[in-house]
């Protein structure tokens, strides 16, 4: 195993919820596997004020919160909180960052660190530019005394114009190897290991195209509604806060060729060409292929469920999509003609993410088919929550007769007991310590995929006629959804039933 050099890791936004829920957390387990470098310290920064005292009790709390089913050491814990500091400043201000040089003198030379700086923008998306402007200003962006690496968290970009100019700013102060986008499914081993199954099986390769597949369907969805987070959510909605980073990404890793190595432009260079190859959408195409819902208000197990209009933070005149399902294509020459299907939506009846990829039926159906029979052969990656793999074929029922019968190959990872899956931020923040960017999308693939999605957002927002659908939380989304699927019959997987009790398919 590799390990980091030494190094000083800048949160700014330090006092908010992804610090707390997954960044912190996170540290603290590479520091349990004894991952993190010798030279070690974490310099939290925000405009609430805090003792370095008060901040470490912060974290304390969120760690115990976060690692709650793993009872961890209290010695470990108060061993880890050592490494913590804290800087009260505006990230906005520029003069406030002679007091974070400050503190990173000190460390460097009370931990060897070496002027090594990872900066992790966990803040609004309005500060990145802002905040690597003063980084620059401050002389702390560039590379002569040591390494300098700025971690993006998502989203990148609010359209195609914005992304593109987030990165032109971006490059004028810095090189794009310094830049580490964060899509926290790619950190996810799940996702990881689409590359594996495909590309360590020689069983899966040779029918991994239009001659065996008749779809895939992307699937990724939430049950809880936008909880705190409605204000940032109304101004993004599902198409950019899900389908434009993670679900084109596990779209990349399901099409993409065998990458050359496992060098990181090497696999990034191939997920580019899987975006480039993407059918692009006609203003025409939009309301064929692109379906939009919110959810509304419903009962379950007779627990009323508030519509997304009635949301903290949400308008309640808002037209903002809590699901998309979209069918497009792949046109190249492993996918020509075969139909992508990508659905997500808040406050569907369970919260799974898994890939499904439906292989052709056989050419003459010899054998009787029985209920829950008839399907064609199912390969099902789950990505979240038990995670692992099913693949569902047809077997002969035991008794007289070839009757035949629908049934599952299951590997859960949790069933493998010595296998520990770790968070997503784990291995990302481990990565970014290593240099490795495998696992960050890369300007041009950030930029093709919101190029993708331009007609998209343009028609949403130009086109009052387009249809918004209202589903009844705890249901599958809008029930026309079905109709995107192509062939009799066909339907989207439903890995579970809707549990609305009541409430209405409408129109909004
Ligand atoms: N939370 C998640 O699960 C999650 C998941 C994926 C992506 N993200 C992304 O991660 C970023 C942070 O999300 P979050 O949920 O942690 O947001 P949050 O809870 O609202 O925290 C935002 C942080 O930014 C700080 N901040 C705001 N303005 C500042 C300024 N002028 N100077 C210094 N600090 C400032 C705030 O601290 P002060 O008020 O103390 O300044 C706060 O610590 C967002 O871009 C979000 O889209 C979050």
């Amino acid at each position: 195993m590799e390990h980091p050099d030494n190094v000083v890791l800048v949160i700014f936004g330090a006092s908010g919820d992804l610090t707390s829920r997954k960044l912190v957390p996170a540290l603290f387990s590479l520091k349990c596997q004894k991952l993190l470098p010798s030279g070690f310290a974490i310099v939290g920064s925000g405009r609430s004020s805090f003792t370095e005292d008060g901040f470490r009790e912060k974290m304390r709390s969120a760690i115990l919160s976060a690692h709650r089913d793993r009872n961890p050491d209290p010695g470990m814990i108060q061993e880890f909180l050592k490494l913590i500091y804290y800087v009260t400043m505006d990230s906005s201000v520029a003069e406030t960052y002679s007091r974070l040089r400050e503190k990173l003198d000190l460390l460097n030379s009370s931990k060897a660190t070496g002027y090594n700086y990872i900066f992790y923008m966990a803040t609004p998306p309005v500060l990145y530019e802002v905040i690597s402007t003063n980084l620059a200003k401050a002389g702390l962006a560039d590379q002569t005394a040591g390494f300098r690496r700025f971690i993006i968290e998502k989203p990148f970009g609010y359209d195609l114009a914005s992304a593109q100019n987030l990165t032109r700013k971006l490059h004028g102060l810095i090189s794009e190897k310094q830049i580490y986008r964060i899509d926290h499914y790619l950190g996810k081993e799940t996702v990881q290991n689409i590359l594996v199954t495909r590309f360590a099986n020689g069983i899966f390769e040779p029918l991994w195209n239009r001659n065996y597949i008749h779809r895939v369907e992307i699937t990724s969805a939430e049950n809880i509604g936008v909880e705190e987070r409605g204000g940032y959510y109304d101004s993004s909605g599902a198409l950019r806060d899900m389908v434009q980073n993670h679900l084109l990404m596990m779209v990349g890793l399901t099409a993409m060729e065998p990458p050359s190595s496992l060098e990181s432009d090497a696999i990034r260079n191939e997920i580019l060409k899987v975006f480039q190859s993407l059918q692009p959408l006609q203003v025409s195409d939009v309301p064929k292929q692109v379906l939009r819902g919110q959810y509304v208000e419903s009962r379950i197990s007779g627990e009323r469920i508030p519509g997304y209009r009635s949301e903290k933070g949400v308008s309640p005149a808002s037209r903002t999509e809590t699901y998309v399902a979209m069918k497009f294509y792949v046109n190249n020459w492993r996918w020509g003609g075969v139909p992508f299907y990508i659905r997500t939506g808040k406050r569907l009846p369970v919260k799974v993410t898994e890939i499904v990829i439906h292989f052709k039926r056989t050419p003459h159906h010899l054998f009787q088919r029985n209920e829950g029979s008839g399907n064609s052969n199912k390969l099902i990656m789950r990505i979240q929550p038990d995670e692992g793999m099913l693949l569902n074929f047809d077997m002969k029922e035991p008794g007289s007769g070839f009757n035949t019968k629908n049934v599952d190959m299951d590997l859960r990872y949790s069933s493998l007991a010595d296998v520990r899956l770790p968070a997503a931020y784990e291995r990302l923040l481990f990565d970014v310590m290593l240099g490795d960017s495998t696992l960050f999308s890369r300007d041009d693939v950030v930029e093709t995929a919101w190029r993708f999605l331009e007609p998209v957002l343009d028609v949403w927002k130009n086109d009052p006629a387009i249809k918004l659908y209202g589903y009844p939380a705890g249901t599958w989304g809008p029930d026309v959804a079905d109709n995107l699927v192509d062939g009799c019959g066909l339907t989207w997987r439903y890995p579970c039933n809707n549990l609305a009790e009541e409430g209405e398919f409408c129109e909004l």
